[in-house]
């Protein structure tokens, strides 16, 4: 991908109707257990973003045949279980910590061996916390230094089913350990600290697969059932959808409707936020699609105020923090986040880079391990280096709605993992917003 720089002139607001692109979360999992599934699985609404993407070439280069992505339409001709082919190269999961951490639990019980790799993030973020458990599995898995990828996977191990607490309340652990559990003999039982995005257990069900929802926190699979092909209509990306709630939020004469939006109660802690911060969000029309709960979402602009972040919610809005600051750099008075190290070991340190690029633009954001304070005041423009992570980058383009004067950013090309067309949609809706390819 070539770097691109996005500059955004300050002022405007937000109007009309938009549907962002597909929940990434759920595209992955679709192309996955799609593949695994006997039959053909017919899916759309699929995110045609760089992760997604090199989920399904991954699984291109495991043997399964794979039509599409046209306009979001993907058909999936599964193999089955125990019908993936050996890869005849490294499997490049690029910027994608999901593609990676699930992958890695399905691999693992494999008859053959696989490398998985990434980019220069992917390949500094932990994955100690899929690989311990995987071992104890029974998994054989060689890392490169301090537990981080290139992952070397060797097949042809036998797994047995464990029970696992989990250290941290990770979606992605908890469906690579569900996933490798498919493999086992016996009971792979997984408890989370707190609820995180239930997307696979939805889809295992969806798919035919026997679990167990124990608890709220506890899921079972036993190994050696089958998964069945079948319809998934995947909703637009509240993820995705985060940065215009938090744009016509801050933009005096915003009135945004933003269709078909994926509402799951494990994903809508931005929504809980901003509520809290006196953001208007209606809900209208909602509905299930495909196993998932959605709505039409309306927001108009509203003063927001300062909170205090409940730390039950953050988990719930894990990945909508770099919005979520610059909401509260245009409240009235301090937000305080605490509970969210997991914000550190992102696309990028996401306290540090989001405290500098505030900090850039003359916001006092108190950064701390595990959190951030930020007292609401002017924004000034500037520039700001997103350090290549897709989020930052469209959080500070959101910021210019309110700066004092246009906003440059830099190392903007990884939005295309996530929201490819976010520059168009966010022209449309009326965000005076620029594009350089270097
Ligand atoms: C994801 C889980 C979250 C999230 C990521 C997608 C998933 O990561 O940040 O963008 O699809 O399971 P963690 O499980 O590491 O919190």
């Amino acid at each position: 991908m070539s770097p691109s720089t996005f500059t955004v002139d300050p002022g405007g607001c937000l109007r009309g109707r938009l549907r962002v692109p597909g929940d990434k979360s759920i595209s992955h999992r679709a192309i996955m257990f799609g593949a695994l599934a006997e039959g053909v699985t017919t899916i759309n609404g699929f995110l045609e973003g760089e992760d997604c993407l090199a989920t399904l070439r991954a699984f291109r280069a495991m043997g399964v045949r794979i039509d599409g992505p046209d306009r979001g339409r993907v058909v999936v001709h599964g193999v089955g279980l125990h019908g993936l082919r050996a890869p005849a190269e490294p499997l490049d999961m690029g910027n994608s910590g999901t593609s990676m951490r699930l992958l890695a639990g399905l691999l693992a019980g494999q008859a053959f061996d696989t490398v998985l790799t990434g980019d220069a993030s992917l390949t500094r973020r932990p994955m100690r916390r899929v690989t311990e458990p995987l071992a104890r599995m029974g998994a054989r898995i060689e890392t490169a230094e301090r537990g981080m990828a290139p992952l070397r996977i060797y097949g042809g191990q036998r797994l047995t089913g464990i029970d696992y607490t989990l250290p941290v309340a990770s979606a992605q652990v908890k469906s690579c350990l569900l996933l490798a559990g498919l493999y086992a003999d016996g009971v792979t039982r997984v408890t989370e600290p707190a609820p995180t995005r239930d997307h696979t257990e939805r889809m295992l069900e969806g798919f035919g697969y026997p679990l167990r929802r124990e608890s709220d926190r506890t899921f079972a699979v036993a190994g050696a059932s089958r998964l069945r092909g079948t319809q998934i209509d995947i909703p637009a990306d509240i993820s995705s959808s985060a940065f215009f709630l938090v744009g016509a939020s801050i933009a005096p004469g915003s009135d945004l409707l933003l269709e078909h939006v994926g509402v799951n109660p494990t994903r809508d802690g931005a929504i809980a936020i901003l509520r809290l911060m006196g953001a208007d969000i209606e809900l209208l029309d909602s509905r299930l699609a495909g196993g998932e709960p959605v709505a039409d979402l309306r927001v108009r602009h509203a003063p927001l105020r300062g909170v205090r972040i409940p730390e039950p919610l953050v988990p719930l809005a894990i990945d909508e923090f770099p919005a979520l600051f610059i909401a509260a750099a245009c409240a009235e008075g301090e937000t305080v986040l605490t509970g969210a190290e997991e914000l550190r070991v992102k696309e990028s340190d996401r306290i540090q880079v989001m405290a500098d690029g505030l900090a850039a633009l003359g916001v006092s954001a108190a950064p701390a391990a595990d959190g951030m304070t930020v007292r609401g005041g002017a924004l000034a423009g500037g520039a700001v280096d997103s350090r290549g992570d897709h989020r930052i980058a469209m959080s500070f383009a959101i910021a210019a709605l309110r700066a004092g004067g246009a906003i440059r950013i830099q190392d903007c090309a990884n939005v295309n993992t996530s929201f490819p067309g976010f520059v168009a949609s966010a022209r449309e809706a009326g965000l005076a917003i620029r594009e350089l390819i270097d």
